[in-house]
């Protein structure tokens, strides 16, 4: 017998840490833009129902495998489909999606930090400058020594475990960024013309919901609650048979899906309040551009009011805050490759660190000469009528390809393989109630029909429109 497995210390510690994964990059710029661009108030309305009615079955279900194999994702299919099954290979791609991601998350986290550490130190006006961003990703001092500290904030986070590292920075980190956020909205409401931005952000534009929205919509709010990407199997198998996993899947939907409003009372009104007459098609629908290229600008723009050293003081906060989401975010990602080697290859957390830090970190030096450093990585391959670089041909793979494949493999797993009857047992552990519930049979019903086929028709599409140029829905 080996060590017994390491698990979180309570429902809240494993709420902070599953929180934590989910609330990321995505929600504090990535959402807000978004919902305010395609239809407001209807797209809020239509991504709750995401959430809630497709999401958190899905997320119940990764949470309930795992906590019952207590395994990570190869494990935890194998565990439970039989050791030689076919299944094994979606546990496979449990593993490496999360691996590759990653990849591009960890680019995105560097640039933060540079970011973070600019603003500190005086150079938001350099930030807002047009060649700012540019420049930056193309530094090689600057990014080499960021991978650095965040490579070793991560491997020290990780290194701790499951309860002294995960949960402990999620329980320092979860709760500072909530506080950074509250602190920002209440200064951007206090902002002339606010209230524009938050007319922008709320009133529902029925019209702009088309079906290429609703497919975005969908894998938007599939990435942000980190599901198809193995996490929730590995966080579920550090749980106790006594946490109830309806209450803590709901808690963890509603965190995630409320730090992306609140974010959005945060940037559209500071958006609005920079420029009342902005054209809304001005906004660009990427995060990346939103984050480094354009919020600086408003950031500066803050001076004329409230000084220089504050508005950096506001951009640093912003930049600290987002900072906190990538790295609980990142800690998550990475966690499920290395508990696949502790489980499967019986290494060390230690060993496994090294072995997931080394060759992942490969790879995302690669990625981050594919801004331009190096050409052959910038233009890496050309399909769907454009150059791709490798850091886009990862994102576009593991991102928009490869998770809702996993979360369609889940769905069927739990249904067809290891059975609802099952499922729901494991999910009535620490809650004697679930069984007999309306939720216990929607989650019955719904994962073995509509919600396959829904993650199957956006699979089809994006693969359409990303490797063929073809947009099925219009
Ligand atoms: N769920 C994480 C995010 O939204 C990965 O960024």
């Amino acid at each position: 017998m080996g060590a017994p497995r390491e698990e979180f210390s309570s429902k809240l510690g494993f709420i902070l840490a599953a929180a934590g994964s989910a609330v990321g990059i995505g929600n504090i710029v990535g959402f807000p833009v978004n919902a305010a661009k395609n239809g407001g108030g209807a797209f809020l309305l239509m991504y709750a129902i995401f959430v809630l009615a497709i999401c958190l079955p899905v997320m119940m279900a990764e949470m309930a495998v795992g906590r019952k194999a207590a395994k990570n994702p190869v494990g935890a299919y194998k565990a439970l489909a039989g050791e030689n099954s076919k299944w094994g290979i979606a546990g496979l791609l449990g593993i490496i999606t999360p691996f590759m991601i990653a990849v591009f998350y960890t680019v995105l986290t560097i640039w933060i930090f540079i970011y973070l550490v600019m603003t500190v130190t005086g150079q938001l006006d350099y930030l807002a400058s047009g060649q700012g961003f540019g420049e930056i990703i193309n530094n090689p001092y600057y990014l080499f020594s960021s991978m650095v500290v965040v490579g070793a904030l991560i491997a020290g986070i990780l290194n701790f475990g499951v309860k002294d590292g995960i949960e402990r920075a999620a329980k320092i980190m979860m709760p500072s960024l909530f506080i950074m956020l509250i602190l920002l909205v209440i200064f951007v409401l206090t902002l002339d013309n606010a209230v524009s931005g938050l007319k922008f952000y709320l009133i529902p534009d029925i019209d702009k919901i088309t079906p290429a929205v609703i497919s975005g919509a969908m894998s938007q709010a599939f990435f942000s609650l980190s599901l198809g990407m193995g996490i929730l199997v590995t966080y579920g198998s550090y749980i106790s048979k006594k946490t109830d996993i309806e209450g803590s899947a709901k808690l963890v939907a509603i965190t995630d899906t409320s730090v992306a409003f609140i974010a959005g009372l945060m940037v559209l009104p500071a958006i609005f309040s920079f420029n009342p007459n902005i054209n809304p098609d001005e906004l660009s629908d990427s995060s990346v551009s939103m984050i480094f290229v354009f919020l600086p600008k408003i950031f500066l723009a803050l001076q004329t009011s409230i000084g220089f050293f504050f508005a950096s003081v506001i951009a640093s906060i912003f930049f600290l805050l987002v900072f906190f989401a990538a790295l609980t975010s990142l800690v998550s990602i990475i966690e499920v490759p290395v508990s696949y080697f502790i489980d499967e290859k019986k290494h060390s957390r230690k060993k496994a660190l090294r072995t997931v830090f080394i060759s992942g970190s490969v790879l995302a030096i690669l990625a981050t000469l594919s801004f331009g450093l190096v050409p052959f990585l910038t233009k890496f391959v050309a399909y769907g009528g454009a150059d791709k670089s490798l850091f886009d041909v990862i994102y576009d793979m593991f991102y928009d390809t490869i998770l809702p494949l996993n979360g369609l493999l889940i769905c069927l797993f739990v249904t067809y393989r290891w059975k609802k009857h099952n499922l729901n047992a494991e999910l009535s552990e620490g809650n004697d109630s679930f069984g007999k519930s309306f939720l216990a049979k929607y989650v019955d019903f719904s994962l073995g029909t509509f919600i396959p086929v829904i993650l199957a028709l956006i699979l089809i599409n994006t693969v359409a429109k990303i490797y063929f140029g073809y947009n099925v829905f219009g």
